[in-house]
């Protein structure tokens, strides 16, 4: 019997997060009680969403908002969010110029979607979330990674990203604060990646769905800084910074002339058109909930933040573990390991072993190889656990 023939674009995708899943589930099934740093969801630990917007969801579906809404999303959202950007990050975006999306996920599929064509070249920072790199596989787009400097933070070296355009490049993504690294960028990087794309006239894609976990230094909004001329397309979202990442929803704005950033609107509508719409009672709770002071950030902020010191302190003692620099943004760290074996083939071991599962740098970009990323999401107490193995793996390995 022949077997159903599939895409070759699908066998191009590999989301390396997810990818040693089943292996840790079959440690469970086996009794094992496995600790999961690898998924940046803070639901799974001891985080909720604020109680006042899990009352406006259950009221929006009590009053009956069951239907399809406009695939660009509600327009009591879209106006929330423009009130949102304005008060959280100073961005002034009109609400005809947002886009409400299944997640930022989404919005990243779309934006390669109406994008890019086969053999357009993205530019993205190495090391970079991965879907970044997986939507540019997927589309059959050239990935041009841009080195960022592990040393000064994992800032982006805005000189690598100058001398790799070309006549192929469709945008810029920077992502900040970043993902997997955990950096803050300075206003100055910022700003010299903006004049450099506004110099070759490309849109610098702008992710900042962490926008307000900052716990050191100072977090600077790229369409903020952009001038009159630059196109900027942020993308942003609630899974985070709101405490749902089951509610599926996201959003991307454009700033910038109108003349330059009309038919990109429309270009991001048609492909969302094509899945109708974002889930519709839930975006009628973020528009009520979304125009109010954010609450439960300050309490959010402060348990993340002794979970950092705690996190940065417990991997710097442990041999063969280095951090260049702490976090300062998000709930990533992005610790060095010197050990005799690829970072991939760490990860696994550690899992198998030791039942810490962490995510492979190396699935990040290149210069992610010899590093891994975990969470400090769960409590001290379970972290606590996490690096007595981990120490204990490391001694292992390094006396074998
Ligand atoms: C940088 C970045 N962008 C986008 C996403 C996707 O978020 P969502 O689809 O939940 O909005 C994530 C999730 O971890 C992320 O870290």
């Amino acid at each position: 019997m022949s077997k159903t023939r599939l895409s070759e674009r699908i066998g191009r995708l590999d989301y390396p997060i997810r990818k040693y899943n089943a292996l840790a589930r079959s440690l469970e099934e086996k009794g094992e009680k496995v600790i999961y740093l690898n998924i940046g969801d803070p639901l799974k630990y001891d985080f909720t969403p604020p109680s006042e917007l899990v009352e406006e969801a259950c009221r929006a579906l009590r009053e009956g908002h069951h239907y399809y809404s406009p695939s660009e999303g509600l327009k009591e959202l879209r106006e929330a969010i423009a009130f949102k950007e304005k008060s959280w990050n100073g961005v002034q975006v009109d609400p005809k110029n947002v886009l409400v999306t299944n997640g930022v996920s989404e919005g990243i599929n779309a934006l390669y979607a109406a994008l890019v064509n086969e053999g357009d070249e993205v530019l993205i920072p190495d090391p970079s979330y991965p879907l970044y790199i997986n939507f540019a596989d997927f589309y059959n787009a050239k990935k041009v990674f841009y080195r960022t400097l592990e040393e000064e933070g994992w800032r982006p070296d805005p000189d690598d990203i100058r001398r790799k355009i070309t006549d192929k490049t469709r945008f810029i993504v920077i992502n900040n604060p970043h993902n997997p690294t955990g950096a803050v960028y300075p206003e100055k990087t910022v700003k010299e990646i903006l004049d450099i794309a506004a110099e070759h006239g490309l849109p610098v894609v702008s992710d900042e769905i962490y926008d307000a976990l900052v716990f050191e230094g100072s977090f600077k909004s790229t369409a903020a800084v952009a001038s009159e001329d630059n196109v900027v397309i942020g993308m942003n979202g609630f899974s985070k910074t709101f405490l749902v990442t089951g509610w599926r929803l996201g959003y991307i704005y454009l700033r910038g002339p109108e003349e330059k950033i009309a038919d990109l609107r429309a270009a991001l509508l048609g492909f969302l058109m094509t899945r109708l719409s974002a889930v519709t009672p839930l975006q009628v709770a973020l528009a009520r909930f979304a125009v109010k002071a954010p609450k439960h950030l300050e309490d959010l902020k402060r348990r993340l933040d002794e979970r950092r010191r705690y996190t940065v302190r417990r991997l710097n003692e442990i041999p063969g573990v280095s951090l260049a620099t702490s976090p300062a943004g998000a709930f990533y760290a992005f610790p060095r390991i010197d050990v005799d074996m690829d970072d991939e083939e760490f990860t696994k071991r550690l899992l198998l072993e030791e039942k810490v599962f962490v995510v492979y740098g190396s699935g990040f970009g290149p210069l992610g190889a010899r590093h891994v990323r975990l969470v400090f999401l769960p409590p001290v107490q379970q972290l606590e656990e996490a690096f007595v193995r981990m120490e204990r793996f490391m001694r292992r390995v390094a006396g074998s």
